[in-house]
């Protein structure tokens, strides 16, 4: 059994069923089946919390991890570091099957593979928008930054690749899913960061805002430094799609500006089919590869740095 951490965010339904199998089995198999390594992409050891002995809860270890370590200095480190783009140099469509190969090596229960995940979203939204040509290609794209996971990527360990994300710089809302590990966050006590506005100000609007760090954001970072022609709306969704605390429980709103709720309801639609991306619909990948190349070549350049 899988645990696809970033799809746990429907708190009535996927996240208590798959925890409670997670119990019955008593193992922690986060998204995928990657495996958590224990050093970090510079080769140093990340704060060691014991992941091991700890799986009795895997959901619950694995946020309690992700809340101690998502600092302010954290992911501007990670920003600076994956903002080189130094680690490889691909298209979007190997990108996405780079992401299924390791998956279907790794992972011999998960039938489908990942890139039918992305095809699901993706087409589900094409049939109730066709003239969204670019809302598509989000779909697609959406979650490839989970490479981040991979060897040639530093290997980065669950808590800082998937799961919800939030803002790090200000207050952590009490919204955002096992809020209580955030009391061992370095910057849960540091006045410059633990107010409501910390480090930030009034409609300063999103794109000035600190995500704690994973797949999102390093999407948005490749996509928009390999100069994408993709509308700011589809951008939005990359880098907030998983900021449930936002489009799920309305948290935040001081920080917007105005082109924010704009896009935000573009992120409210798109994460209705993010969801539905875990259906059992089967997806002929070659019929609808052609289509989506097509979109590749309109939105992104032949090759990306990554
Ligand atoms: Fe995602
Ligand atoms: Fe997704």
């Amino acid at each position: 059994m899988t645990i696809l951490i970033d799809h746990l965010h429907e708190p009535g339904t996927v996240e208590v069923e798959e925890k409670k199998v997670a119990e019955e089995q008593n193992e922690l198999v986060l998204d995928a089946g990657f495996l958590v390594p224990k050093t970090n992409a510079f080769g140093h050891t990340f704060r060691d919390y014991d992941v091991g002995s700890e799986r009795k809860d895997g959901v619950e270890e694995f946020y309690r991890i992700n809340h101690i370590n998502q600092s302010y200095d954290f992911v501007k480190r990670m920003r600076e570091e994956y903002g080189k783009l130094n680690k490889m140099e691909m298209s979007i469509w190997e990108c996405c099957e780079l992401l299924n190969e390791v998956i279907d090596e790794s992972d011999p229960d998960l039938d489908d593979p990942q890139i039918e995940h992305l095809l699901q979203t993706a087409e589900a939204i094409r049939k109730d928008y066709p003239n969204e040509d670019w809302l598509h290609l989000t779909g697609l794209i959406h979650d490839l930054g989970k490479v981040l996971n991979l060897p040639g990527f530093g290997e980065l360990p669950q808590w800082a690749v998937v799961g919800d994300t939030f803002p790090v710089g200000c207050a952590f809302d009490e919204s955002i899913v096992h809020h209580k590990y955030f009391k061992d966050n370095p910057d849960y006590e540091n006045p410059a960061f633990n107010t409501k506005y910390g480090v930030y100000s009034e409609g300063c609007g999103l794109d000035n805002v600190l995500m704690s760090w994973g797949h999102d954001d390093y999407m948005y970072l490749v996509a928009k430094k390999n100069n994408t022609t993709l509308p700011q709306a589809g951008l939005f969704i990359i880098r907030f799609h998983s900021f449930y605390a936002l489009h799920r429980a309305g948290a935040y709103k001081h920080l917007m500006n105005e082109e924010d709720i704009e896009n935000l309801k573009w992120l409210k639609i798109f994460n209705k089919y993010d969801l539905y991306s875990k259906s059992k619909v089967r997806i002929d990948v070659e019929k609808v590869k052609l289509y989506y190349l097509s979109l590749i070549e309109k939105y992104f350049p032949e090759k990306l740095r990554w």
